[in-house]
């Protein structure tokens, strides 16, 4: 996994913990936006040829929004609006539109929150282990698969510009990083 230049805030863990329940449902929404961002990436000319890949990760986004969803109804907990996150609006501002490199940012953009997702269902999986086993064996099941897009994602964009995905990642960690000192109180993910 990727050398973070910052960690998640230390209040993190505990604020989605008290916020289960909307966390579940700002969930679902990541699954949904996953499963669109992976389609999103087919308009670029330098990744016509891996739109068998990406449609296989909308699949799988997909999939997972699907148990998403079966877990709220399960516990009935509605499907309510989304929360905008000010991590993932932050990464996608800075995306260099309508230039030749967008295609770069846009892949580490997408990397970041697969990356992060990754690292943060990790976490969930571990605390919740005793305290709900189900929630838990759910967020472990999709650490690797979140972990995959993350290297999928990082790959294609390398695929296309080897160089100037190295120094673009070099800029992204730093603005990650700045991105997640900003912390804030939102029942959400990211
Ligand atoms: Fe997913
Ligand atoms: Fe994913």
């Amino acid at each position: 996994m990727l050398l973070w230049r910052t960690k998640i805030p230390e209040d993190w863990l505990a604020r989605t913990l008290a916020h289960l329940p909307a966390v579940l449902v700002d969930h679902a929404h990541l699954e949904r936006k996953a499963a669109t961002s992976a389609l999103n990436l087919e308009k670029y000319r330098d990744l016509f040829d891996r739109v068998d890949e990406l449609n296989t990760i909308a699949i799988e986004e997909l999939q997972h929004f699907q148990l998403v969803l079966q877990l709220l109804r399960k516990r009935g907990i509605a499907f309510t609006q989304a929360h905008p996150s000010p991590w993932i609006s932050g990464l996608m501002r800075s995306v260099r539109n309508g230039t030749r490199q967008q295609v770069i940012d846009h892949l580490i953009c997408c990397s970041f929150i697969e990356g992060r997702s990754c690292e943060k269902f990790q976490m969930l999986a571990e605390a919740l282990r005793t305290v709900d086993p189900e929630i838990a064996s759910f967020y472990g099941s999709l650490v690797e698969s979140e972990g995959n897009h993350y290297a999928t994602y990082i790959l294609m964009a390398r695929a296309i510009d080897d160089k100037e995905t190295t120094r673009r990642m070099d800029f992204y960690l730093d603005y990650e990083a700045e991105l997640m000192r900003h912390s804030h109180t939102l029942p959400i993910l990211h």
